[in-house]
Parts: C-alpha cells; structure tokens; sequence
C-alpha cells in the first residue's frame, strides 16, 4: 500500500459527551468506590478501559437489523439469521443462544462436568473458573511457559503447553471431561493461539476420546494474528482461517460482546446431539426458549451481522494496530508491559514498575488505582486480587500482577490513545509514589468485582 497510515476505517455518525473532572474529584469518587474501580459511576471515567465487552460502537448495519428484529417466542426469523451466521463460521451442529458467555459457560460445566474432574484450559478466564469450581471440579490452567513471562517475545503466547496437557490427561483420562482452549487467552495477556497448536491439542484429545472446546470470544483477533505471525497463512482470509480453527474442536463458548460486536449475548454451539439436548434442557429452565436463549429477537440480528462484521480486514487491521500504537509508545518510554501487546488490550506489568510494593498489597491493583486518580483512566487488575484467593479460602500470589487496559471495539480515536500514552507515562514517572493496598471486605468468590479496599491517597507536586 502506498500511504502506511492505518485509519479507524469508520466515520462516527452519534457521538457521546465524556466529561473531563478534576484529580480533586477522582480522589473522592475513588474513595466512595471502597477503592475498587468497578464500583465507580462511569460518569465519573473519562477513558473507560475496564473491558470490551459489550462497550463497544455497533455499525449502522446493526442498528438496522436491530429494527428488523423478529421478537416472536418460537422460530423467530432472527433467530435463524443468527444460527446460520455461527454455523457458517464455526461449522457446529446446534447453536444454543444465551444472554452472555458465562451463561455458555454454566449451562456447559453443568452438564458435564462433575466433583474430582479435571478440566484443563490454557488459562482460564474468571468466570470460567468460576463455573468450573462451582462443579466441584478443579480449573487447570496449562499454559506454555513462556506465557507467564511478561517481557518475553513469543509469536503465540496464548499457546496451551501440548507436553503438559499430554501428560495431565494421561494420568487422569477418566476425570477429564473436556479440555479448553481460550481464543485469545485473555487472562494470559490477550495473546493469540495458533492453528498448529489447536490442531496438535486436537489431535491428543482425539487420542484419548476427550472433547475439546474453544472459549471463543475472541476468536476473530486470534485469526488475525495467525495471518500475520503465523506460516502458511498470510493468503488466507480471517474469515477461512476461523473455519479452520472451529474445525479442529468439538463446540464452544462465545461471549458475543466480544467479537460478536454486540452489546448483550453469546451461545453454546457444539457437534454432540446427546449433551445438545442435555443443555438446551438446562437453557429453557435457566435462559428461554432454545430460538431465543437469554436475548430479545433483535440481539439475535446484531450478533448475526456483527459476528461477520468481525472478520473485516479493514477492521482488524485497525483493531490490532490501535493496541499494538499504544504498545510502542509505553515500550519506547520504558514502561513495563506484557510482549508483544495482546489483540484487545495492553497488560501494565505492574510487578515491573512497582517492585517496592509486595504482593501481599496487590501491586496491580494500586496502579489501577493510580491511572484513574492521575487520569481519569479506568482499567482492570488482573492479579491477585483476582485470582489470589484459593477455593480452600486461602491465598495464594497469582502468576502475573497486570493491569489491563482493554480497547471497547470502534470506540476510541487515535488521539484517545496518545491521551492515555501520556497518562500512563506519568503514571510511571511517580511511580515510586504508589502504594500497596489492603483488602477490608470481600466475598468468597469473584471478589474483585465488590471489594472494598484501604488505600492511603498519595499527594504529587
Ligand atoms: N471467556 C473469556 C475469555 C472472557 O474474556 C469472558 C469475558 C468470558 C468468557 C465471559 O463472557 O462476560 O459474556 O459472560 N470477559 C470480559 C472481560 C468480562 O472483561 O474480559 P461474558
């Protein structure tokens, strides 16, 4: 091509007032928030990088398909548009509609996994575990090991470790009930998969009659980076390249705010009649009628047009550029990330910028604190606070302390990223400021969400 510069490949046709507020101000809705991001008022977020997942713009396509929605309790219209957009893509059987991923996720592990299982998964994503633990069951994350070094460059990091998961399944055939693949895996730094490595684990689940299950809910970005990194192809489209990702698994969980590009949904959607039955029972006590699962008819439309839209060169050129810009920038002013930046977002190494605070004070946690209070920046630790408390009730230091500043999908512009470059850059330069944090209250489980925190303010000149 002959100009190099990659545009956001959409021009904005409604746009949202974000207000500006002073650190003054964010220190006090920060304390009334206990110290935990997720109970601030998004008002109050200037960038709001907590998730993409649901946040991002739908296209004016969608907004029309929106208003074409078939609403009828049984067979809607809508309802088939949706199914076919998932089967084209991902081949699978029965497609069961739910109102979000962990819905997919509940409705699996609880039909088939059981006390003592085992169920393997590159990393699992939080609510993923959840489900699984809930069962009774234990969550294995078997991730290769260069996955859980930060500043080590690998072209898959998000890869399953194939030695590892051989073994785990050997010496425990019987209580494995599936193995799970996370595309990208998001709680390992949003790093891709690829096609060689889900072909191989494939392969040794096959040998052992073990069904294997893409977590998908990225898995148009995770396509993207295997026509880019990986041999044999740059030719192909992201469109083929799916394809030939579902063909080598079983079904899958899909959380349709991600690369759905919707706001609400998701689906089960796998090849086995027998525990298709067994789920669509489990949805009609717990979600709705199979043609509608946990969604309104016209959810279905834009899940079925955005799923598509998804698989754009145009847009995931963008989609990955606009990550991968804000990547360079932190590298070149030193800031300590996760290499090479993940598809959705960009993981701070916080254990690398605040060796001063240990992890016992949730290092993570402070600086996510701090980007909100110096920036107005909401993000997400991924870290101890997270993953840190054991089902046993004990704790446990998580692998990584990262905080995730995750991209809502056709949302930002260029110049909101060189706006948070700049924070963050501060961020860095007081860094020796931060301090830890301490846990006042929290539930037993998923406890990031509401947990209230002791944080003393610090003061910069
Ligand atoms: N699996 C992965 C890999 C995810 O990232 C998520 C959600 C889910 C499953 C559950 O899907 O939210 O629709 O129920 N991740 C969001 C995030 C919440 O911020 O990363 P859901």
């Amino acid at each position: 091509m002959k100009y190099k510069t990659i545009i956001e490949p959409f021009r904005i046709k409604a746009v949202e007032p974000i207000k500006h507020t002073t650190r003054e101000q964010r220190a006090a809705a920060i304390q009334a928030a206990g110290y935990n991001v997720f109970l601030l008022k998004a008002e109050d977020v200037l960038i709001d990088l907590l998730t993409d997942s649901g946040t991002g713009a739908m296209s004016s396509q969608q907004w029309a398909g929106m208003m074409r929605g078939d609403e009828s309790y049984a067979g809607a219209r809508s309802f088939f548009e949706f199914e076919s957009a998932v089967r084209d893509i991902t081949g699978f059987k029965h497609v069961i509609p739910t109102h979000q991923g962990r819905a997919a996720e509940r409705i699996l592990f609880s039909n088939i996994a059981k006390s003592g299982d085992i169920v393997p998964n590159n990393t699992h994503f939080d609510t993923t575990r959840a489900n699984v633990e809930h069962q009774g069951a234990t969550a294995l994350d078997v991730p290769i090991p260069e996955g859980r070094q930060p500043q080590l460059f690998h072209k898959f990091k998000g890869n399953i470790d194939l030695g590892r998961l051989e073994l785990i399944i050997q010496e425990n055939v019987e209580r494995i009930p599936l193995v799970m693949i996370t595309v990208t895996n998001n709680s390992g730094g949003g790093q891709p998969v690829s096609m060689e490595n889900i072909r191989q684990a494939s392969a040794i689940c096959r040998r052992f009659g073990i069904p294997i299950f893409l977590d998908a809910c990225r898995f148009a970005e995770n396509s993207w980076f295997i026509k880019l990194r990986e041999e044999g192809y740059s030719d192909k489209t992201p469109f083929e390249i799916a394809q030939e990702m579902f063909s080598y698994v079983d079904g899958c969980t899909m959380s349709a705010k991600k690369d759905g590009m919707s706001n609400i949904g998701g689906f089960l959607a796998l090849n086995d009649d027998a525990l298709s039955q067994k789920c669509k029972n489990t949805l009609i006590m717990t979600e709705g009628f199979p043609t509608y699962g946990g969604l309104a008819g016209y959810d279905l439309e834009a899940i079925a047009i955005g799923i598509r839209e998804s698989l754009e060169e145009d847009y995931l050129r963008y989609r990955i550029r606009s990550v991968e810009y804000l990547g360079k920038i932190l590298t070149n002013e030193g800031v300590p990330i996760v290499h090479p930046p993940g598809g959705h977002a960009i993981y701070i190494d916080a254990l690398g910028m605040l060796p001063h605070i240990p992890q016992s004070q949730y290092p993570a946690w402070a600086l996510s604190l701090a980007l909100y209070l110096e920036g107005g920046i909401r993000s997400v630790e991924i870290g101890s606070v997270m993953f840190g408390r054991q089902p046993d009730g004990s704790e446990k230091p998580s692998a990584m302390e990262l905080v995730r500043l995750a991209f809502p999908r056709r949302v930002y512009t260029q110049s909101h990223v060189d706006y948070l470059a700049e924070v963050i850059c501060y961020v860095n330069a007081i860094r020796h400021d931060i301090r830890g944090v301490e846990i006042v209250q929290a539930p037993a489980v998923l406890r990031h969400f509401s947990a209230q925190f002791r944080y003393n303010i610090f003061f910069t000149s």
